[in-house]
């Protein structure tokens, strides 16, 4: 199979989809991979080092799209791509459908066979590619945190851990989920004093076990979060509820009871928040002010560190993208249920019932579409 990498171009995207090892692995089983020149850039990955690892190098994403059999991206095409992508092409990457009647007719239109890393979905519910991104964020969170709570940057001058004799800050991670084990995880080695809220009792007697000392657990509820906000410094929203808007579990009434000058990372954003003044900010302009509790509410917190992120999804997504090389899609559906429910959209149907019921178009199974 042929394999194609273009250069992401949606603004501010600096991943890539393949990774050189990657290109190698794939090459090894016999395919072929074609990537777009400098689309390794922005992660640090240079056209030389794709040519070591046995990639061509092409110099217009025209050219991958016009050949490959299967193109790898990060991001969803946006309207410059769903004029390339061609029929029985198959496109695998984050497309979040529900988000955009747009792209969904568009793909349908392409008659392409949308393979989505986000509906990817193993036995047990999880989603395997999605973890990655949630494990980025969760660990950038504390980092963020920590940055704001400085006096220059508007926080109340304060470090996590503390020294000896100053007592640590208080920090409350609301949701025990990946991203905020992961929050806790590195809040906790800054050596701040660190409380997870959660309403999941299951979930809190696991964090109990694993956790260090310097990490208490709480069950969720609108006592003991008020209970708990006047003593923190640094509050991370880490909450999902599946499909639905986050829970407002700070409301703007208790923002009056937080200390002036702290700092609230709302990573739950990207579903409305769980901090009810919480609003969608970007890395050019990440945080603002309210009732002196300063926001950092950025919807895309892996962005800003492309390496890491790249390595981190890649890691996650080859060794689907090689199943489905080495079998072709039809296979890989047949045989493997986490790919097939990755399928989205093919020969102008949809095969998702999220994406169908989110724009009241008809919805086909994947039984019905590959036979
Ligand atoms: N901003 C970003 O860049 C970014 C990046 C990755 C993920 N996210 C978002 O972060 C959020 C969390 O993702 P995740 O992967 O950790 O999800 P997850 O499903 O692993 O964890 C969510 C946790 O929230 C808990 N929860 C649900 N209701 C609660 C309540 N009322 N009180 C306390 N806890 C409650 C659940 O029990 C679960 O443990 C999601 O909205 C995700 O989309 C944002």
């Amino acid at each position: 199979m042929l394999i194609g990498v273009p250069k992401e171009i949606k603004k501010n995207e600096n991943r890539v989809a393949l990774l050189p090892v990657g290109a190698a692995t794939l090459i090894q089983s016999g395919h072929k991979v074609v990537v777009e020149a400098n689309a390794g850039a922005g992660s640090s990955f240079s056209d030389e080092d794709y040519k070591k690892a046995g990639a061509e190098i092409a110099n217009t994403p025209e050219e991958i799209f016009a050949n490959a059999d299967m193109i790898m991206k990060v991001k969803e095409p946006i309207d410059k791509e769903y004029q390339m992508i061609r029929e029985g092409q198959i496109v695998f990457t984050y497309f979040h459908f529900a988000a955009s009647k747009e792209l969904t007719e568009a793909m349908m239109k392409s008659k392409c066979v949308g393979i989505a890393y986000e509906t990817v979905q193993k036995a047990d519910r999880s989603l395997p590619l999605l973890i990655p991104m949630s494990e980025v964020a969760g660990r950038m969170a504390p980092q963020e945190g920590a940055k704001y709570l400085e006096k220059v940057m508007g926080g109340r001058g304060i470090l996590l851990g503390g020294v000896p004799g100053t007592g640590p800050a208080g920090v409350i991670v609301l949701g025990g989920g990946i991203v905020g084990t992961n929050a806790a995880k590195i809040a906790a080695g800054f050596g701040a004093s660190v409380t997870i809220f959660d309403n999941n009792l299951y979930r809190l007697r696991y964090l109990d076990d694993v956790m260090p000392k310097n990490v208490t657990t709480m069950m969720s509820n609108e006592y003991y979060i008020r209970a708990a906000l006047p003593k923190a410094d640094l509050v991370i929203g880490a909450v999902l509820i599946p499909g639905a808007k986050a829970p407002h579990l700070i409301t703007k009434d208790m923002l009056s009871i937080m200390k002036e000058g702290s700092v609230v990372v709302d990573v739950s954003v990207d579903q409305g928040g769980c901090i009810e003044t919480c609003k969608p900010t970007t890395h050019a302009n990440p945080t603002y002010v309210v009732d002196g509790v300063l926001h950092y509410c950025v919807a895309n917190m892996p962005g800003a560190v492309p390496h890491t992120s790249t390595l981190a999804l890649t890691n996650a997504t080859l060794p689907y993208a090689v199943e489905i090389a080495n079998k072709g899609y039809e296979a890989a559906i047949k045989t493997n249920n986490e790919i097939k429910l990755g399928l989205n959209v093919i020969d102008g149907k949809i095969t998702y019932k999220g994406v169908s019921d989110a724009f009241g178009l008809p919805y086909h199974t994947v039984e019905s579409v590959i036979k």
